[in-house]
């Protein structure tokens, strides 16, 4: 397909490659792309509101991707296999979310922080192991949410705007995450709670 991609700030732009993945031939708009996968991903939630099973495993964290995703792109819920401008070394992401995924069981285990700051973390790692080759901060964002729910806590709101487009809130939240990678998570977690 052809077509000019604009990418807010901190978006990572696709290769020409994934471009050629995406599923629905009839999308030549950065608008009708941002409107299908809107669709798409309204689905995930709701498939991801009904679910009961464990959330904190490499199989669900692929399948809610795969569920946001899924009639957009072909390679939703599959691992990157290449490197981006954020992200761990594509060959760790693996090794990387198996680790998150343990360290965060054993800090809801232990009650190590509170609830909010346990899925604060989680998110802010996820986002930068960044497993997929888009949609990472949405996925992680609904991850997140449904964690602090599992523990008993109310979904996050993240700033209450539309964090996709450009806009004041969505730098607030690059500018937290950045901050949260120097071991201060309290912008974060408020910027969540916000
Ligand atoms: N400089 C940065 N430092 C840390 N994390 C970043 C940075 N830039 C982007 N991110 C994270 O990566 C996400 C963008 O990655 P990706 O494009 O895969 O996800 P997305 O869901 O398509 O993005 P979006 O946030 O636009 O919905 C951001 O939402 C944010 O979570
Ligand atoms: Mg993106």
């Amino acid at each position: 397909m052809t077509g000019t991609f604009e990418y807010p700030p901190g978006a990572t732009p696709l290769d020409g490659d994934e471009r050629a993945s995406l599923i629905p031939d009839h999308i030549t708009t950065q608008g009708e792309l941002n409107e299908w996968e809107q669709l798409n991903i309204a689905h995930g939630e709701a498939w991801a509101n009904r679910q009961r099973q464990e959330i904190l495993t490499e199989a669900f964290v692929r399948q809610l991707h795969r569920r946001m995703f899924g009639d957009t792109w072909k390679w939703a819920g599959e691992f990157r296999r290449s490197d981006k401008n954020v992200g761990v070394d594509w060959l760790k992401i693996a090794v990387e979310l198996r680790n998150l995924l343990d360290d965060t069981r054993f800090q809801i285990e232990r009650a190590s922080y509170p609830p909010d700051e346990i899925a604060i973390r989680f998110h802010h790692r996820l986002v930068a192991i960044h497993p997929f080759p888009n949609g990472n901060g949405r996925h992680a964002r609904l991850m997140a949410d449904l964690l602090v729910q599992r523990l008993g806590r109310p979904r996050f709101t993240w700033g209450s705007d539309n964090l996709v487009d450009a806009s004041d809130t969505r730098q607030q939240y690059i500018t937290a995450l950045r901050t949260a990678d120097r071991h201060d998570m309290a912008s974060l977690i408020a910027f969540a709670r916000s």
